[in-house]
């Protein structure tokens, strides 16, 4: 009876150990992760990332394979690639302020290259020159330009001079900077080779340029809101070439996505570029047809998913409205005072459209285009 008793104690202060036991077991090993292809030691994934095809077009082939909610390690980091409408306002709404934080990487754009070559001196060295080079052509241009002072809007006859004399005689709402003109003359390429790919975009948007400002002579922001078809081809250049293809983002506590376990300072990239040109979402996916936005109540300002170059929830992108004002008004300046002709045996359909290397998108080839300057006719003013 004796024994009974004192084995009684034993029995439940053994029981209560297994039960411990087994808590502890389960939670560091009752952990699911997010489906992902192989890994090596030390590298992870990124083996998969290099090679011909550009990173982010691996990531989206990846994806297709394992899922809207992928895990990958690029070497010894963990990271998430987030490429469904759902999944992304999981992210980025529903479980905002559990991803509000930003990986620290060095600059955004660059951390792919900076992930696979650790080349952080070569990247500034050349930013410094390139900047350089385009500081020494704009003080070139501007002291030209104040030779020939009196020259107006559409005397200006390259991009460069449209720019500059925007800066000075614009009157814009939002200062035109050295930098805005120098990032212009960088990424102008793509937007305008988009254009001008499908030739007959690029023709109704001149059109209505043209009819909008041509009582005017030339284009300010004033009547910017009447571009209706400017409008609708800038958005469907932001959808297939959003000028970042994934948005970086950063796990703060341990959470679940559709089930998965993501843990804290796990970097999250939605890969909006993916997004953009799922053909689950989009008819004709790949192609240019800013005639799909008309009477859709799809539009960029975070709210539907589908479409979010510019971010979505707590850290949506601040310069929004100034970014577009930007890009619709030096559009609408390059296809009023000028006529764009591609060089000899290029066609629209022949014209090489492939990306380049970057963690931002930009042309893989340079885009060669003939600027023939536009002389709007002298307007007769007819008084009453
Ligand atoms: C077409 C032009 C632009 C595009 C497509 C764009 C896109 C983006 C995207 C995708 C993000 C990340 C948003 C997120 O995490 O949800 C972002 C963030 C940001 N953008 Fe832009 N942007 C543009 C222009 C600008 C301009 C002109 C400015 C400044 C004047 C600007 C300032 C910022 C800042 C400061 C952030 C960081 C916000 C934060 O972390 O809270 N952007 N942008």
């Amino acid at each position: 009876m004796d024994q009974q008793i004192l084995s009684f104690p034993v029995l439940v202060s053994f029981l209560l150990f297994i039960f411990l036991v087994f808590r502890i077991w389960k939670k560091y090993n009752d952990y699911t992760p997010p489906p992902g292809p192989w890994q090596l030691p030390l590298f992870g994934n990124l083996h998969q990332l290099a090679g011909s095809a550009l990173p982010h077009n691996r990531l989206r082939d990846l994806t297709r394979i394992y899922g809207p909610v992928m895990g990958i390690q690029l070497g010894q980091v963990p990271a998430l690639v987030i490429s469904s409408p759902e999944a992304a306002k999981e992210v980025m709404k529903i479980q905002d302020v559990q991803f509000a934080n930003r990986p620290l990487v060095l600059a955004t754009k660059w951390w792919l290259i900076m992930y696979i070559t650790g080349d952080k001196s070569r990247f500034e060295i050349w930013h410094r020159e390139l900047d350089q080079i385009l500081e020494e052509i704009i003080k070139e241009h501007r002291a030209s330009k104040a030779v020939s002072k009196n020259r107006d809007l559409s005397e200006a006859d390259n991009l460069l001079d449209v720019l500059l004399n925007l800066q000075e005689n614009g009157n814009l709402e939002v200062p035109l900077t050295n930098d805005c003109i120098k990032g212009t003359i960088l990424n102008y390429g793509m937007g305008n080779g988009r254009v001008d790919e499908e030739s007959n975009s690029n023709e109704k948007a001149q059109e209505e340029v043209r009819h909008v400002f041509g009582k005017k002579g030339k284009v300010d922001e004033a009547d910017l809101h009447e571009l209706k078809y400017l409008k609708l081809v800038v958005k469907e250049t932001l959808r297939l070439h959003p000028p970042d293809a994934m948005i970086p983002r950063q796990c703060r506590e341990k959470t679940q996505i559709y089930g998965y376990d993501i843990n804290p300072k796990t970097k999250v990239f939605v890969h909006i570029w993916a997004i953009g040109r799922d053909p689950n979402i989009w008819i004709e996916a790949d192609k240019f047809l800013p005639e799909r936005f008309i009477d859709s109540s799809i539009d960029f300002k975070g709210s539907n998913f589908e479409f979010i170059p510019f971010g979505a929830g707590k850290r949506i992108c601040p310069g929004m409205t100034l970014g577009l004002v930007n890009l619709e008004l030096v559009l609408a300046q390059l296809l009023y005072h000028f006529d764009w002709k591609l060089p000899d045996g290029i066609t629209p359909e022949n014209l090489d459209m492939s990306e380049g290397f970057g963690g931002a998108i930009k042309r893989g080839v340079d885009l060669k285009l003939i600027p023939i300057p536009f002389r709007p006719q002298p307007i007769t003013r007819i008084c009453n």
